[in-house]
């Protein structure tokens, strides 16, 4: 699987699946543009990623994400794979701080038998829920509106959105996160329809439990767990999931579109 001559634009690319994948993708002869909310961390992992373009931005953002487009377009001039990976799990600290507890609570009262109902959509404000969905939903549809039209002049390409198992299983978590997955494989399949005729193929990934600084916010009482309900009874490391984006994007996969991938240690079959 190569990418040699392409250029790939990739969120979240300053940690986790998003770093992964985007030196996977150059090592595999990308030129790759990464772009993150976390200008320093960006700046520090891209500093050994040859000739890469590394851009500070919000995927909130629409303007910055058309700005970014317009700068790989000076630099680049085509684009040929885009890869939504900037993603969260809870709005802000403090409600992940609730979550963490919570999961505590289930996971130890299903352990000796107690009862405890927690109540999520309770907790979630109307706040909450808007963020999650603009950074996890609108984020990848800002992006793959502004990459559209240059993936229609470069002649086709491959967009590949990072979903979550959590929009394919029922778990009892905030609801926006699943909501936001969710969402993303809905997009991610009528874009593919309407790009089809442009030799532009939308796929998706919902992978599981993969070992990176956002699964690693939760205490490993609640990892051990995540991991002990998947048959494949280990994280994936983010390579591992950068190397099921690398498929999508090439050639190598070519024949699909509208799909999604779960590797999730069969977590989801
Ligand atoms: N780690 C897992 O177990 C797991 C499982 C399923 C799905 N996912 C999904 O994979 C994706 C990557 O997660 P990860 O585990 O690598 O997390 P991570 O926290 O290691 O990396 C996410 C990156 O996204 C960036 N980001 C967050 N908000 C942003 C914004 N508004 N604009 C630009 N960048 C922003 C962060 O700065 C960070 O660098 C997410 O969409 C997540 O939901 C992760």
């Amino acid at each position: 699987m190569n990418l040699e001559g392409k250029v790939a634009f990739i969120t979240g690319a300053a940690s986790g699946i998003g770093l992964a994948t985007a030196r996977t993708f150059a090592a595999a002869g990308a030129r790759v543009v990464g772009a993150d909310l976390s200008e320093a961390a960006l700046a520090r992992e891209f500093a050994a990623i040859d000739g890469a373009l590394a851009i500070a931005l919000d995927v909130t953002d629409s303007t910055a994400v058309n700005e970014a487009f317009a700068k790989l377009d000076a630099e680049f001039g085509r684009l040929d794979a885009v890869i939504n990976a900037a993603g969260v799990n809870a709005p802000n600290k403090a409600a992940n701080d609730k979550l963490v507890e919570s999961n505590v609570r289930s996971f130890r009262a299903a352990r000796s038998g107690e009862e405890y109902f927690p109540d999520f959509l309770g907790d979630i404000t109307d706040e909450d829920f808007r963020r999650v969905l603009e950074i996890n939903l609108f984020g990848p549809f800002y992006v793959m509106r502004a990459a559209a039209p240059l993936l229609k002049r470069t002649g086709g390409g491959a967009i590949v959105n990072v979903s979550s198992s959590a929009a394919l299983l029922g778990v009892p978590m905030p609801v926006y996160y699943p909501a936001s997955k969710a969402g993303v494989l809905g997009m991610t399949r009528g874009a593919a329809a309407e790009l089809a005729p442009f030799n532009i193929r939308v796929n998706a990934i919902a992978p599981g439990a993969v070992d990176t600084p956002l699964f690693r916010q939760q205490p490993e009482e609640i990892t051990g767990m995540l991991i002990g309900m998947q048959p494949i009874k280990r994280p994936a490391a983010p390579e591992e999931i950068a190397e099921t984006l690398l498929f999508l994007a090439s050639d190598s996969g070519a024949y699909y579109t509208g799909q999604t991938l779960s590797p999730s240690g069969g977590l989801h079959m």
